[in-house]
């Protein structure tokens, strides 16, 4: 099991995409899960909503039934992309017993590391096709026609936490519940660290080359 982590921002959905595509293992992205739930206005999307958009995490007994349910799966039996899960070290602790009783390997954490300066930038300009997830940046990766995906010619929407006041707050919570984890899986010798500033090609290159050394 790879867990993707990072601040918000970092590359983790735009990375698991195409690892997940290459290793052939299903990405699994808590994100995408109650953004979906919110679109469909389910009880649980609703509350998750009204989180998100300010940039506070859900809580974990409910972040916890999604991602087991989620694992429970006959796809993800040989392992999955986990982008966004575990972010707090009780979430780490469920995933980890979770893991062991259903006998599967300890999870690998993959560490994208990127500079707070860089965040609002990226994700100010973050555009996602809402029918086939692909993600673009006005700054670094637009759309061929502005607003339109090139794959499937959807209208490309902006999250509703893409906003400074939000990212903010996503960054604080990043930093007090999320990067604990790091040690967390350092002292398990469970870490690889990735920069993730530069050309996201090369930064998948890097990592399948750390993924296959380390399989
Ligand atoms: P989530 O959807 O997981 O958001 P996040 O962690 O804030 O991460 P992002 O999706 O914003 O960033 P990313 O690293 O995936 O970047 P991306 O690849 O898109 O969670 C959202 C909310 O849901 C949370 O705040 C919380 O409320 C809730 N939640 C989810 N899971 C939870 C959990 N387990 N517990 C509690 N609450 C939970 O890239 C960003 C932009 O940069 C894109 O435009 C992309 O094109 C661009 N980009 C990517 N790589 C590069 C590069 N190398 N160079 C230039 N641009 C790049």
């Amino acid at each position: 099991m790879l867990i993707f982590l990072g601040p918000p921002g970092a590359g983790k959905g735009t990375q698991a995409r195409t690892v997940s595509e290459e290793l052939g293992i299903p990405h699994i992205s808590t994100g995408d899960i109650l953004r979906e739930a919110s679109r469909k206005g389910t009880s649980l999307g609703k509350a998750a909503r009204a989180r998100m958009d300010v940039g506070e995490l859900v809580p974990d007994d409910v972040m916890c039934g999604i991602v087991e349910e989620r694992l429970n799966e006959p796809d993800v039996r040989d392992g999955a992309i986990l982008d966004g899960f575990p972010r707090t070290l009780s979430q780490a602790q469920f995933l980890d017993r979770l893991l062991e009783q259903s006998g599967r390997e300890p999870a690998l954490l993959v560490n994208l590391h990127l500079e707070p300066q860089l965040v609002i930038k990226r994700l100010t300009g973050r555009r996602v096709c809402p029918k086939c997830g692909e993600i673009y940046n006005s700054f670094w990766h637009p759309p061929r026609e502005e607003g339109v995906c090139d794959k499937d010619g959807a209208r490309l929407f902006q999250r509703g936490d893409d906003n400074e006041e939000a990212i903010r707050k996503r960054l604080v919570a990043y930093e007090r519940e999320t990067m604990p984890l790091i040690d967390y899986y350092r002292h398990k010798n469970a870490v690889q660290d990735v920069d993730g500033e530069g050309d996201p090609a090369a930064i998948t290159k890097r990592l399948l080359d750390f993924l296959k050394k380390r399989a």
